[in-house]
């Protein structure tokens, strides 16, 4: 004991020594007596490994579960600081309570709301998402975070998903594109970003208790790539495991899917975190690949709270290895990759110190915001508006604050600008009228955070439509700004949406308004599609987005026109429902089982649910069945005019075929054209989706320019995933490139061989 108290003291003045100054390098102590893992001219590998070699069992286990709610032990001995994690991925939390969901009520915690991630997505820029990533992880940093738990990238199955609006679409190259340099910019931070919820997290409803049953061919082409990207390309230091259920296993303690396929085959070197609540059962989390515990609601009837000591990897499992149940080298393993995440952020010295709610941050909210926003329809030139005349907007999401609620990803913001006070500034020559139109959710509270708006009305359904109707025929042009919210039932965790129309009778009024106004516009603000039945009588729609602190600037800066639109649609809006394939029950939300599981200690019913449409998922689907949309997959106008010349081709599929193509910008204003480019495969030995999306690129152009972009595929872009030899095959045959401005306008087609 004495030995280890004078080497516990030596290591105190070796650290001592080696921090020197507070910000700067620390001092290399004469000779070597700092201790390798406090040597941060070591590589992270040899500081891991003289770490380990320094710890107890006890303390090896200690760093495997959480202390509090959002954070888990450090090494005190050794002085190793305490690993702290923070939700989410459009900005950061503000500060709970050490063991409470509830708020800190600290006044030093109001963040930057950044745009949601299907914004992010719509933008198909991958230059913003490194923008974002970096900003946000600059947020986290000066909070002290050592984790972001997101970004989310489940992939968008069902237009009922209450969380679609924090993922990135229905396809699988566009969420792997643009999740790579959000990662990136993140972990510029040192910062771990935890890419979340792996995997076939594609619902809200029986969240916990869904079993996914789904063929490892969709699961490796559409469920899986996004999250592989993350991973090798983005080299993500951490993963989040999902509540959910596959292959028989709960998702955060999965042989195949952790150890299989994350550590195994894609050779994931980082930590998997369970999510909050997602381990419950000691044995298979130490075999099957879970690494740190969070958020296990102990069952210890003892317990004050989530007793710590009682998580699945605390004291079951020191009992374990201590008996030899559990072999030293899986600890060991599970150990090394959660001090691999502390000498990758708290542990080094160097990295930056992070900022907060800076005006570059609010600067790329908006930015983001701006080029986010899709221009789904604009008959007539109805939009840019002009800034005179008398304009009314109508609608609760006019005013509302979306940046509070919708489960874990809720904030408390400095200022959050809504559409309506952006507009009244932009648009400050005009006269601006406001009626409410319709009343949705009058809450303003989440998690203890309040909005503080007072959105009660007294006035009845009708006369709310009769007010507005009566202004619509006094007004220039008509704005009505809707959509959904961040209510249950709406775009939020913990349940899905319960039908795919538009809520609190929004249809009737926007019907009522079309049927009066000189000129309309309508904004959707919404993370998922929605039912437009009155698309036809609408000369102007557009997708506006939860856009988080700058969303008045964002929408005004595009209403006006000082930002020409260029996003494009991350998911397809169906005309209805039972368009999309998770038609059935069996598909969606899952049959019960009829007999009792165990969930923990609890007794829980399972749902099996049955991905059978397999690969055929957004416009996959929609093309499969040639079913028309009411807007596609990759559609967004622009306030000018693009033509897309003919691409020239060179190399060769196996050194990567190069698509040049001419765009020019054939409007009166600058504006971004993305474009597309979709391969449709001929003869195959599988069933292959009509075309899918394997390559985009963002062009910004001056009125009259022209640019050429080039798009690059290799053989990854022609292959299926094999399941019976388990690999990725690039079949030789005939294939064409389909290229355009959008999946249901590709005026281009290139053929080739492989
Ligand atoms: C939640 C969410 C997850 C979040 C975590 C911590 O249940 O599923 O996305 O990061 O718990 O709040």
């Amino acid at each position: 004991m004495k030995t280890r108290l004078i080497l516990s003291l030596m290591l105190v003045v070796a650290w001592a020594t080696a921090c020197g100054q507070p910000g700067q390098r620390g001092k290399q102590a004469a000779g070597n007596d700092v201790p390798v893992f406090l040597d941060d001219s070591k590589s992270i590998d040899e500081r891991v490994e003289d770490a380990l070699s320094r710890m107890t069992v006890e303390e090896k286990v200690a760093i495997l579960h959480a202390q509090s709610k959002f954070s888990s032990a450090g090494v005190p001995r050794l002085g190793i600081p305490e690993l702290w994690t923070t939700d989410g991925p459009h900005g950061i939390r503000p500060e709970v309570l050490w063991d409470k969901w509830s708020q800190a009520g600290w006044t030093s915690d109001s963040c930057t709301a950044f745009p949601a991630l299907t914004a992010l997505a719509a933008s198909w820029d991958p230059d913003l998402a490194k923008l974002y990533g970096v900003s946000i992880g600059q947020e986290a940093r000066y909070r002290k975070k050592d984790v972001l738990l997101g970004p989310g990238v489940n992939i968008c199955r069902t237009p009922l998903n209450g969380r679609s609006f924090e993922y990135m679409g229905e396809d699988p190259f566009l969420s792997s594109t643009m999740v790579v340099p959000y990662v990136q910019g993140v972990q510029s931070n040192g910062v771990a970003a935890c890419v979340k919820h792996y995997a076939l997290n594609n619902q809200e409803t029986n969240r916990f208790v869904t079993h996914v049953k789904v063929d490892d061919r969709t699961l490796y082409e559409i469920y899986l790539p996004a999250f592989k990207a993350a991973v090798q390309k983005g080299g993500a230091w951490a993963i989040m495991g999902s509540y959910n259920l596959y292959n028989g296993q709960w998702c955060c303690q999965n042989e195949y899917t952790l150890n299989g396929i994350l550590k195994g085959e894609w050779g994931f070197d980082g930590v998997v975190i369970s999510d909050w609540g997602g381990a419950h059962d000691t044995d298979q989390c130490v075999e099957h690949g879970l690494d740190l515990e969070f958020g296990t609601v102990t069952n210890n009837p003892s317990a004050a709270s989530n007793t710590y000591a009682n998580y699945y990897l605390a004291s079951p499992y020191l009992e374990g290895v201590k008996s030899g149940k559990y072999d030293m080298k899986t600890l060991d393993d599970k150990a090394r990759r959660v001090l691999r995440l502390f000498f990758r952020t708290v542990m080094d010295k160097n990295r930056p110190y992070g900022s907060f709610v800076s005006p570059e941050h609010i600067a790329a909210a908006r930015k983001i915001g701006s080029e986010s926003i899709v221009l789904l329809k604009n008959d007539g030139g109805v939009l840019p508006l002009k800034d005179e005349g008398r304009i009314l907007v109508v609608g609760e999401n006019a005013v509302k604050m979306m940046t509070v609620g919708g489960g874990s990803s809720s904030l408390k913001v400095k200022k959050e600008y809504s559409p309506l006070e952006g507009i009244r500034e932009r648009f400050s020559n005009a006269e601006i009228v406001y009626e409410r139109g319709y009343v949705g959710d009058v809450s303003g509270q989440f998690d203890g955070v309040s909005t503080g708006q007072d959105l009660d009305e007294t006035r009845s359904a009708a006369q709310l439509i009769a007010d507005a109707v009566a202004a619509a025929g006094e007004a220039d042009c008509v704005i009505f700004i809707g959509g959904l919210n961040k209510s249950t039932f709406q775009d939020a965790e913990g349940a899905d949406r319960q039908s795919y129309e538009l809520p609190y009778g929004q249809d009737a009024v926007i019907e009522a308004l079309a049927a009066v106004a000189r000129k309309m516009v309508v904004i959707n603000i919404s993370g998922n599609a929605v039912a437009m039945p009155w698309a036809g009588k609408v000369p102007a729609i557009v997708q506006g987005w939860y856009l988080g602190s700058e969303a008045g600037h964002s929408l005004a800066d595009v209403l006006s026109g000082d930002v020409n639109p260029s996003g494009k649609l991350p998911f397809t809006i169906g005309a209805q429902l039972s368009d999309y394939p998770a038609r059935t029950e069996a598909q969606y939300p899952g049959i019960p089982r009829p007999e009792m599981s165990k969930m923990g200690l609890q007794d829980v019913t399972i749902y099996d649910e049955e991905y059978s449409e397999g690969i055929f998922v957004g416009y996959r689907w929609f093309d499969h069945e040639s079913i028309a949309p009411t807007f596609a997959f990759g559609h967004g106008l622009s306030y000018t005019s693009f033509e897309i010349g003919d691409p020239k081709v060179s190399g060769s599929i196996g050194k990567g075929l190069t698509f040049s193509i001419p765009v020019t910008n054939t409007g009166k204003v600058a504006g971004a054209e993305v474009v597309q480019l979709y391969i449709s495969a001929g003869d195959s030995a599988v069933e292959r989706a009509p075309k899918e999306l394997k390559g985009f690129s963002k062009v910004y152009l001056e009125p009259g320019k022209t640019a050429t972009v080039k798009i690059t595929i290799d053989k990854e872009a022609i292959s299926y995933f094999d399941a019976d030899k388990h690999e990725w095959v690039a079949a030789k045959g005939d294939y064409s490139a389909l290229i355009g401005t959008s999946s249901d306008a590709l005026s281009k087609t290139v053929e080739f061989k492989y």
